[in-house]
């Protein structure tokens, strides 16, 4: 991987999580996580529903308090600069989220103004990333007019738009056919190479980790359980194995196995019934 440009030292790791913990009433989401992602790497999250995953990155993110101490990007603790820390942040976050009233080229220039892209460079960066994610042509049409695939290209766009040292995704391919989904990494692998930018990413399609991902930490209940190069983690179990066994390995493979699972699917199907 190409070396970052000026900025921290390369051995300051691109996020550092120490002890990381969030709990919901009752609920331990994340249980004690110590992790450390290198810069220019692709890291991946993965773990069954309700694993604490997107808490975790939602903490990364700062959009959960962290305590002092506990997240560091690039050096910078996320509870005490939170705006410095977005500044180097891109998201896609799980929920979908962009504004289908607006047109494709209007959601990505909203994102431009709020990370603070320099008003003379936004419409042309704008249109880079509109191009980078192939929507250029529909840009000025609104987003409820667009695919599932469409529309989480757009996402992908208004996460690259700040240029971001560090390029966060929930569940970014959910929903795509194998081409768009190749179309997306595709995309990320071009700015990868061109910029240096690391990418935490979490998925349940567990072939995409295996050829996406340069390390995963595997997440169970809160807790880091497994950790190490999709080789490494294959190579533990036996030669034959695959992601999905080092997955079933380490976190049961019954939903009988799991607190919360079932429960969790459930409250998601009624929350988005809720949500239409
Ligand atoms: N805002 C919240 N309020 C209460 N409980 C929450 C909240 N957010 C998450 N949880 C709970 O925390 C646990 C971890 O949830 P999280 O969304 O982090 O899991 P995940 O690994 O991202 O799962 P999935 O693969 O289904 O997206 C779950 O038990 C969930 O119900
Ligand atoms: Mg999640």
């Amino acid at each position: 991987m190409t070396a970052i440009g000026a900025g921290p030292p390369a051995d300051v790791p691109a996020v550092r999580c120490t002890g990381l913990r969030q709990a919901f009433g009752d609920t331990v989401a994340v249980d004690g996580i110590d992790l450390e992602v290198r810069p220019g790497e692709v890291f991946g999250l993965l773990g069954p529903n309700g694993a604490g995953k997107t808490t975790t990155i939602r903490m990364i993110t700062t959009l959960l308090p962290a305590p002092p101490g506990a997240i560091e990007v690039f050096g910078i603790d996320v509870a005490r600069r939170r705006s410095a820390v977005r500044r180097l942040l891109g998201y896609v976050p799980q929920q979908l989220s962009a504004d289908g009233t607006l047109s494709g080229r209007e959601n990505v220039a909203l994102f431009a103004r709020l990370f603070d892209v320099p008003r003379r460079d936004r419409d042309a960066q704008v249109d880079a990333v509109l191009t980078a994610v192939d929507l250029l042509d529909v840009a000025d049409r609104q987003v409820k007019t667009y695919s599932g695939g469409m529309v989480r290209r757009l996402e992908l766009a208004q996460a690259l738009v700040s240029a971001p040292r560090v390029l966060v995704l929930d569940e970014p391919t959910v929903g795509l056919d194998p081409v768009a989904r190749d179309g997306v990494w595709d995309r990320i692998t071009d700015i990868r190479l061109a910029t240096g930018m690391t990418v935490l990413v979490t998925t349940h399609a567990m072939q995409e980790a295996d050829a996406q991902c340069d390390r995963i930490a595997l997440m169970h209940r809160g807790r880091v359980q497994a950790l190490g190069t999709p080789a490494d983690l294959r190579g533990a179990l036996g030669p034959d194995a695959t992601l999905d066994d080092v997955f079933r390995h380490h976190t049961g493979d019954t939903l009988a196995d799991r607190s919360g699972g079932l429960r969790d699917v459930r409250a998601a199907r009624r929350t988005a019934g809720r949500l239409g």
